[in-house]
C-alpha cells in the first residue's frame, strides 16, 4: 500500500483538500492512519447492511473512495447478493474503486458511477451509507441531501451517517482534537503532517455537532436515529426509516 507522504515536507501554499490522484494514490494508507476506527466502521458497516438487506432492494455507496463500504457489503450478503451502486464524484476515486471491485470479483453486483451524489437518483434503496462524506459538501446542501436520500429509501430502510462532528463543548472539542493528533502522531505522521493537513481541510471538512446531524434526520423523517459508533470525534449514525 503507497504510504501517505503528502503532507510529509514543508509546502509554500497550502491548497484546499481535493480528491485528486495524488490522494487517491495514497488513500488506504492515509485514512487508516487518519481515522480512528476505520477498520471497525467497515467491518461493520457490511452486517448491518447486511441485516437491511434480507428483505430485497438495493444499497448505495455515495462518496464510496475506492469501495471499501460497497466491498465489505457484498462480503457480508454471503449467498444472498444484492445490487449495490457505489458513486463518487472524483474520477481518480473511482477509477481505483474499479480495480478493486475488479480484483473482488465483484462486478457483477457493484455498479460503479462517477457523479455527485446530489444528482444520482436513489431508487428500491434498503441501505444507503454516507461514510465519512456529507462532510465534504456544503453544510447548506444537506437538508435538501438527506430528504432526498429519505425520500429513495424503502420503509423500513437505513441510512448509515459517519462524520467527523464538533463536539458541543469548545473544551470537549479541544481535548478530542489533541486526542485525536496523538492518534496521528501514534500512526508516525509528524507535527509538520497534521498541521499542513489541518490547514488544508480547513475550508473542505466542515463539521457539524451530533444534535445538528440527529435533528436533520429526524427532519426528514427517519422515526429511529441511534449512534452505533463513536471513537474521538468520529461518529457513525443508523436512521431508519
Ligand atoms: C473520506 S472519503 C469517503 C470514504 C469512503 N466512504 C470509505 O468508506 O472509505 C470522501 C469521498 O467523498 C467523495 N465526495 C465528496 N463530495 C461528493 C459528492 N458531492 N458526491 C459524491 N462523492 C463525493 C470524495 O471524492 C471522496 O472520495
Amino acid at each position: 500500500m503507497p504510504k501517505d507522504e503528502i503532507y510529509r515536507h514543508p509546502v509554500e501554499t497550502i491548497e484546499d483538500f481535493c480528491f485528486d490522484q495524488t490522494v487517491s494514490a495514497a488513500f488506504d494508507d492515509m485514512v487508516e492512519r487518519s481515522v480512528p476506527g476505520y477498520r471497525t466502521l467497515i467491518a461493520n458497516i457490511g452486517p448491518i447492511a447486511a441485516h437491511f438487506l434480507t428483505a430485497g432492494g438495493r444499497a448505495y455507496d455515495l462518496g464510496c473512495s475506492h469501495g471499501a463500504a460497497s466491498l465489505a457489503i457484498f462480503q457480508a450478503l454471503k449467498e444472498n447478493k444484492r445490487k449495490i451502486i457505489a458513486v463518487d464524484s472524483a474520477t481518480a476515486m473511482i477509477d481505483a474503486c474499479r480495480s478493486r471491485i475488479a480484483a473482488a470479483g465483484a462486478e457483477q453486483w457493484i455498479e460503479t458511477e462517477t457523479a455527485k451524489l446530489q444528482d444520482v437518483p436513489i431508487e428500491d434503496a434498503a441501505v444507503i451509507v454516507l461514510n465519512l462524506t456529507l462532510q465534504f459538501i456544503p453544510i447548506a446542501e444537506r437538508d435538501d441531501i438527506i430528504k432526498q436520500l429519505y425520500q429513495g429509501l424503502n420503509m423500513g430502510g437505513a441510512c448509515i451517517l459517519t462524520e467527523k462532528i464538533e463536539l458541543a463543548a469548545p473544551a470537549d472539542d479541544q481535548l478530542f482534537r489533541e486526542l485525536h493528533e496523538n492518534f496521528k502522531r501514534a500512526n508516525l505522521y509528524s507535527d509538520l503532517e497534521i498541521s499542513q493537513k489541518r490547514k488544508a481541510l480547513e475550508n473542505v471538512l466542515l463539521r457539524e455537532s451530533l444534535a445538528m446531524h440527529e435533528q436533520r434526520l429526524h427532519q426528514a423523517g427517519f422515526r429511529q436515529v441511534q449512534v452505533w459508533f463513536q471513537c474521538l470525534s468520529f461518529v457513525s449514525i443508523l436512521a431508519i426509516k
